[in-house]
Order: structure tokens, then sequence, then C-alpha cells
């Protein structure tokens, strides 16, 4: 039996997929899983494919099954799990070898992982994957943090696996140590913020024009031949459209207002607010499923207070929906623009140099976020060093001047109406405090040197200054 190209522990719903596409494209691959039943299913499975994958019993059998050097994809849950299959698995690999974490782990994990195996002649590599279990299984958008050399060697293994998007492998090499987990954590916290908008809009047709589930799943399948086209949008108005077997209703209508959360949207949330760049859309979208979880006291609070009185309203219903796509549009770009400020203030806090072109381009296809949309931010990007914010690149002027009064009306109507829209709010507050040229952080700057002595500049001169604060804890102090 010829020897492997490559190995796989873990045959869970994301490795499992990914060995069958890494065999369907010729590569032979050999596999482990903990538990042994695993395995033979999974062959069972495989089919035809079985022919490429060989199935260990052992680690050791799948360390000798591959071809030296080895390259070998742990797709296990994230944390202990990687260090103690690390643990297990380095003694074993020799000069040359290359361990990649494919998990969605945390990004100070891999970094902290990568330095680990500094000068061992073992490459470690962490490597974000992105598109679910079909993306997994078919081509997924993949992220990879590496040293440039290992990342050569898989390189071609890992663009013939992902997605295409017109020919073009929705893959790349993205910098070292944790810049691929970065990315995808990010990816995911837009992700968040797209599909908390998307709900906020769906609150709106449901509970503020009275729409139901089918006639909104039409709105959101017409959006999808528009601006707003992309993967999210299309599955909306799929979901929307079903049906439950057992009552006849609409699915969404006997589902559970709950949303869970794995930890990458709250990740997001950390790495920005570390950085001290704004993520007001990315943070709303998290806080909204933290506050959905809280459903018994919700449901204890909507009876203490009156229903909202509704305003009269002389806008047709014709005109209503081609505000919300509008509004939709414009919070989606807010908040884009809030994940690639994170990723550029990242990549100069780490000196990963990504590539912001490239990052949007892998996420054009195999990914969740994937859209028409994410070319325009690469347009954006392409060919300049550095944009200080997508809100200002040309075209972005131009598509956000246009939509932005859609999103204000949006959201004032919204609020009059008690109906919540967190991240569309959030996104509209972002980028009018953006392009507030004197904003009011003046006034904070003179509490804070009131109380705290802490200084600030004044408009025009050099050097910290004091204010004339008489007998405050600042004045005593000068
Ligand atoms: N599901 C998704 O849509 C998705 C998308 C992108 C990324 N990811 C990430 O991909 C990774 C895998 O996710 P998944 O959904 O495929 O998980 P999963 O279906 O729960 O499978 C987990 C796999 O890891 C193995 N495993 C668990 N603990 C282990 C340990 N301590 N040592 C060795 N093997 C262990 C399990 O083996 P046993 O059979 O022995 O339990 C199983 O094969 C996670 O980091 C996840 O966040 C998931």
């Amino acid at each position: 039996m010829s020897e492997a190209e490559i190995g796989l522990i873990g045959l869970g719903t994301m490795g499992s997929n990914l060995a069958l596409n890494i065999a369907e494209k010729g590569h032979r691959i050999a596999v482990w899983n903990r538990t042994g039943a695993r395995t033979k299913a999974f062959v069972k499975q495989a089919g035809p494919l079985a022919d490429n994958i060989v199935a260990c019993d052992t680690l050791e059998e799948l360390m000798g099954a591959i071809r030296p050097p080895r390259p070998v994809i742990m797709m296990v849950p994230a944390g202990d799990a990687v260090d103690e299959q690390i643990a297990v698995l380095r003694p074993m690999a020799a000069q040359g070898d290359i361990l990649i974490d494919a998990g969605n782990a945390n990004f100070h994990d891999t970094e902290r992982r990568t330095k680990d195996f500094e000068n061992s002649g073992i490459a470690f590599v962490g490597m974000g994957v992105s598109g679910g279990e079909e993306g997994a299984r078919h081509g997924p958008s993949i992220m990879v943090g590496a040293e440039k050399e290992a990342w050569q060697r898989i390189e071609k293994i890992v663009t013939d696996i992902a997605a295409k998007y017109e020919d073009e492998a929705c893959a790349a090499w993205l910098g070292t140590g944790g810049a691929g987990h970065f990315v995808k954590t990010i990816h995911n916290g837009i992700e968040y913020a797209d599909m908390q908008m998307i709900a906020e809009i769906y609150g709106i047709l449901r509970d503020g024009l009275g729409l139901g589930a089918a006639d909104i799943g039409a709105i959101f399948a017409r959006w999808n031949e528009g601006r707003l086209n992309s993967y999210l949008i299309e599955i909306t108005a799929t979901v929307l459209a079903a049906s439950d077997p057992d009552s006849g209703m609409p699915v969404v209508d006997v589902i559970l207002d709950k949303a869970g959360q794995k930890g990458t949207g709250r990740w997001s949330v950390i790495e920005a607010a570390m950085l001290g760049v704004p993520a007001t859309g990315i943070e709303a979208a998290v806080a909204a499923r933290g506050l959905s979880a809280l459903k018994k006291e919700r449901e204890g609070a909507a009876k203490l207070y009156a229903p909202t009185a509704q305003p009269s309203s002389a806008a047709s219903q014709a005109d209503i929906v081609a505000e919300l796509e509008s509004a939709l549009l414009a919070g989606k770009i807010a908040a884009y623009a809030q994940g690639f400020a994170v990723m550029q203030a990242a990549s100069a806090e780490h000196g990963w140099n990504l590539p912001m072109a490239t990052v949007a381009r892998i996420w054009r296809a195999g990914c969740i976020i994937r859209s028409q949309f994410l070319g325009e931010i690469a347009q954006a990007f392409e060919g300049r060093a550095k944009i200080a914010n997508l809100m200002v690149a040309p075209a972005f002027v131009d598509i956000m001047s246009a939509v932005h009064p859609a999103l204000r009306i949006t959201v004032g109507r919204a609020a009059l109406q008690g109906l919540p829209t967190p991240a569309l709010s959030a996104s509209l507050a972002y980028f009018d405090g953006y392009r507030q040229a004197r904003g009011t952080a003046n006034l904070i700057q003179a509490q804070r040197d009131f109380f705290g002595a802490h200084g600030f500049e004044k408009i025009g001169t050099k050097g910290e200054k004091h204010g004339p604060w008489a007998g405050s804890v600042s004045g005593k102090k000068k």
C-alpha cells in the first residue's frame, strides 16, 4: 500500500468531511480517531473514496503511514484537547514534520504553541477553516498562520481542497503564528453582526409590519437578487420558507428564541477591546445573544411594561421594505468596517502584515459570510498600503452616503415602536461617531483632569495642560 501524503486526527463533523474532501482531490490520507468505532463507520461512509484513505487503529500506525516529512491535521475541539493531542504526538514527530491545528483555536493558544515548537525542527501551523460541514466536505475558506516554509509545503493540498471563487482558491497564508486563527475569529465576529442585523430586520418585518414568515422569506429571497446577495441572506429566505412537519407552522415560529454561542464572537469583542478598536456592531451582536439566553427574565419583564404605543406612519409598506434593505446594507458596511479595522490593528500589534485584500478575497466563497460584497471590499483594499477604515474608501463613501439615511429612519422608527435593533443602532452610532469631526471627548478629558489630574491637550498648543479647577483634587496637586 502506498504511503499517505497527509494525516488527520479527529473524525468528527469537520474532520470526517475534510478527510473526504482531501481524498476526493486525489491526496492519499491516513486517519485516526480516539474512538475506533468512529473510524470504522467513517471508512464505510467513504464509499469509493476509501481507496485513498488509510484507516489507522493507533497514532503510531498513523505516523507510520505518512510519507515524511509528515503533515498531520488535528481536527479536535479547541483548547485542552489540542494540547493533549500535541503532548502525545510530539514525541512521535520527527524533524520536518508539520502539526496543523485546524480547529477554532483562540489565537493566543496558537501563538503559545508556535513558540513551544520554535527551533524544534517541527513546524506548528494554525489553520482557520470556515464553512461548516458542507464547506469542509466540498470546499471551505482556509486561513493559514505559519512560517512561510511550512505553508509552502502544505500549500498544494490546502489550495486543492479550498472553495474556489472564479477558479481562485479561497485559501491563503496570512502571516506567522496566530494570524490565521485571528482572522478566523474576526470572520466569526463579523458573522455574528451580520446574522444579528438580519434577525433585527426580520423582527421589524414580523412585529412592526405584522408579516408572516413566508412573506418575510419572499422579501429576503428578493433582496438576495440585489446588493445584499450573500449566503446568509439566501439561507434566511430558505429557513423562513420552511414548515414544521409536526405542526405545519413555519419552522421559525416553533423555534425557541434563545441563541447559542461557542466563543469566537466573544473573543472578537475581547480582542477589539484589548486593541482599543471600536467594534460596536459586533459587541452588540454578542450581547444580543447573551440577552436572548435570558428568556425567563425577558418574559417576566415583558409583563411589567405596557406595550409601546405604535406611532402612526404615513410610509407605505413597500417604502418601509425598501428602507429596510438599504438599512441592512448600511449596517453591514459599518460592521465589516469594524472587523477589518480590528484585523488591521492586530496586524500592526503582532507584526503579521495581514494582506487585507487577500482576506476579503478568500472569504468570497466557502465561508459563512461569503458574498459578492466581499469582492467590493477586496477592491477597496487592493493596491493600497492601508485604508484607515472601510467607510472612507471612495466606493464605500458613495454607497454609505446613499444608504445611511435609511438606517437612520429604520433605527428611529424601531425605537419609537419599541423594537430592539442593538446591532443596527450600534452600527449607526459607530458611523455617526466616526464621521463627526468635533466629538464630545473634550468634556471627558475635562472630567478626568478634574478628578484625577490626568491632563489634556489644549487645541493649538503643545504639551499636557490642566484645568483651572479650584478646590478639586487635581487643583490641589498643581
Ligand atoms: N462544526 C462546525 O461547523 C465547525 C466549523 C468550523 C470549525 N469548527 C471547529 O473544528 C473543530 C472540530 O469540530 P467538530 O464540529 O468537528 O467537533 P466534533 O464533531 O465534536 O468532533 C470532535 C472530534 O475530536 C475528537 N476528540 C475530542 N476530544 C478529543 C481529545 N481530547 N483527544 C483526541 N480527540 C478528541 C473526537 O473524537 P471521539 O470520536 O473519540 O469523541 C471527534 O473525532 C473545533 O475546534 C470546532 O470549533 C467546527
